[in-house]
């Protein structure tokens, strides 16, 4: 069976990724790492920590890791991150407390230490900026021909960005990691807007979380619905709220529910593009692969099995 590692930057749609790979029988989750983003990294990891103690996995440890971009020295929460994730990261939803707290080892070195223990069976889903990852590969490059399979959420390669007209969010937080992550990843599969976008939950589904009249199933249709209720106001979408994080975690371990593009690809430097290599075009070996389709059905009748299963 193979081993997961989630980097988070929790986050509502993070929140859900948790909770796919909670709930899916193919992938044992052995942490997750935390990352800045959606909100300051210690926040995103206390979120994480919550969210598995809500959804009774208290035992997976959760790894504190770099708290700003590899290129800048401080972080700083965008206040469009605020207004869709909330002040605290989850809707500004309480969630309880959880009585364990982050791990004494580093991110970077549970990163390591994993994927020397795993190699072919560690998948790697980061959803967040790849700065911790990044990081692990400078420190340990041998790590970088040994974790199996990286699918992430980030980059759009045939749509526009969602923070510049280029740039999707968690590669705009960190272009040299991205590049670094892209260029040296034995086997990378990019699941960005290309397919996120078009993967839309609305507050149908959340109310079947409501209804099954659980703590657990109250409390996660309360965070998704302050996002879907940000969607509408800010206007990114009036039909409901993308499932970026949750889809990456389906695709890293059923790839099935996308149609993907192999093609070698690098994250211009200036604007954080995700576009093909142009020095890699004729390579034969293809090692970054990109999701230009998804079957929204298959991953939304899946995923919501899922969320049923756990949060009943
Ligand atoms: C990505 O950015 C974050 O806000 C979300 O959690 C998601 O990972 C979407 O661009
Ligand atoms: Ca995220």
């Amino acid at each position: 069976k193979k081993k997961m590692i989630l980097d988070l930057d929790t986050g509502v749609d993070d929140a859900l990724a948790i909770a796919y790979a909670l709930a899916t029988p193919d992938a044992d989750l052995i942490g997750i790492v935390s990352s800045y983003g959606n909100t300051l990294v210690e926040n995103s990891a206390q979120n994480s920590l919550n969210l598995l103690a809500l959804l009774d996995a208290p035992e997976v440890p959760v790894f504190l890791g770099e708290a700003h971009s590899s290129t800048t020295d401080s972080f700083e929460t965008m206040a469009i991150s605020k207004a869709i994730h909330g002040e605290n990261g989850v809707g500004n939803v309480d969630v309880p407390k959880a009585s364990r707290s982050v791990e004494k080892q580093h991110a970077v070195d549970f990163i390591i230490e994993a994927a020397h223990q795993y190699q072919d069976d560690l998948v790697m889903v980061p959803t967040g900026p790849l700065t911790n990852l990044a990081a692990a590969f400078k420190k340990d490059p041998e790590i970088e021909q040994l974790i199996g399979n990286i699918t992430l959420m980030g980059g759009a390669l045939t749509v526009p960005g969602n923070v510049t007209p280029y740039t999707e969010a968690n590669i705009n937080q960190d272009v040299a990691a991205a590049d670094y992550v892209f260029k040296h990843a034995k086997h990378l599969v990019m699941v960005g807007l290309d397919v996120t976008l078009r993967t839309l939950l609305t507050k149908k589904e959340t109310q079947q979380w409501r209804d099954l009249g659980t703590e657990k199933g109250r409390i996660l249709a309360d965070i998704f619905d302050y996002y879907i209720d940000a969607y509408y106001d800010l206007d990114i979408n009036k039909n409901g709220a993308a499932l970026h994080d949750p889809l990456a975690v389906g695709v890293a371990v059923d790839p099935k529910f996308v149609t993907l593009l192999p093609l070698n690809m690098t994250v211009t430097p200036d604007d954080g593009r995700t576009i093909g290599d142009l020095d890699k075009l004729k390579d034969e070996h293809i090692n970054n692969y990109a999701a230009i389709d998804v079957d929204v059905p298959f991953y939304l009748e899946r995923f919501m099995n899922y969320m049923i299963m756990l949060l009943k």
